[in-house]
Formats: C-alpha cells, structure tokens, sequence
C-alpha cells in the first residue's frame, strides 16, 4: 500500500458546476471500487469569484437524482501548491487545461490532464453549463461518469491498486 494516498484534483473555471460534479462522482466510484485507502479526490476553480460559496443549485439538484451529494463542497481556487500535493490535476475543458498549464512549472506538466482525454467514447470540453439550462447539468454528469470511470482505471493500472475491503 502507498505510504499515503494518490490525490486527484478536478479543476473547472467557478468550482461551482463541473468540478465539484467531478469531485464527488469520482470520490462515489473510488468507493464503490473499494480504494478509498488509495485515493483522496478534490476540486478547485481557476477563477476566484466563488471561494467559500456552495456549488451551483442546479449542480446539486441534477447530481442528487443521481445520489450523489455536493452539499459539503466548497469552492476554492488553485494554488501553486496545488502542483505539489496533487498526483493527478484534471482540468474540465481546454481552457482551465491551458491555465493550469501556464501557472505549473514545467516540471508539474506531466500531472495535468484534460477530463475527456481519459474517455473511450467523448473528447475535447466538459462544456460550462453555468448560463444554460438544467439539460447542461445532466449533460456534464453523463460525460463526467464516464470520463472519471476511464480516470479511475488509469490511475489504478499505473499503480496497481488493490480494492481493501
Ligand atoms: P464551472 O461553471 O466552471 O463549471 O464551475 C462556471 C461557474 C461560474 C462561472 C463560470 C463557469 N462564472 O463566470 O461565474
């Protein structure tokens, strides 16, 4: 077993929609995989406009009907240290990917990935669902699901983790 955990950062533009989504959905399926032992998830937003806030309304009420819970969140911006603490920082679309690239040293670049990259069946953006209507919501969740089971896969392949019951 790791002397500590692997630790995964989703990372959005406000932290109030998609990452947090990321967050706990990939915090669900590391459970139902039996690996919390191995692996701690987080979210953070490269914008600060909602640090302290809780996630979208819209967020939660789509994540709940899939039983999955954002109330306990609370957005944060990433940090520098960011890069030093997490294994695995895993940005939404490609804009929060080339803005989490820019603020890494080039040493960090190899822990940065985009979402969809780790998908079999979509690429490109998880696209912000902030201005548009609840079909955005469902949208980010059925891509997030799928992205984040391909993520947890990866990572448990490249460390190869064992479920502890
Ligand atoms: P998120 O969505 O990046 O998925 O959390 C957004 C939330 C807020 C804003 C933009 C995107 N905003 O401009 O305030």
């Amino acid at each position: 077993m790791n002397a500590r955990r692997l630790r995964v950062l989703m990372v959005c533009l406000g932290n109030i929609c998609r990452s947090p989504t990321a967050e706990a959905v990939f915090r669900a399926q590391v459970q139902a995989r039996g690996l919390q032992a191995h692996i701690e998830v987080d979210s953070a937003g490269t914008g600060d406009w909602h640090i302290g806030k809780a996630p979208d309304e819209r967020a939660r009420r789509t994540a709940r009907k899939r039983s999955y819970d954002l109330d306990e969140l609370v957005g944060r911006q990433v940090s520098t240290a960011d890069f030093e603490c997490f294994d695995y920082v895993v940005a939404m679309d490609f804009d929060n990917f080339s803005n989490l690239r820019a603020l890494a040293a080039p040493a960090q670049h190899a822990k940065i990935s985009l979402l969809l990259d780790h998908s079999k069946r979509h690429f490109g953006d998880v696209p912000d669902p902030y201005l548009g209507g609840e079909e955005g919501f469902e949208l980010v969740l059925d891509l997030v699901e799928d992205a984040c089971a391909g993520l947890l896969d990866r990572i448990v392949q490249e460390h190869g983790l064992v479920a502890q019951p």
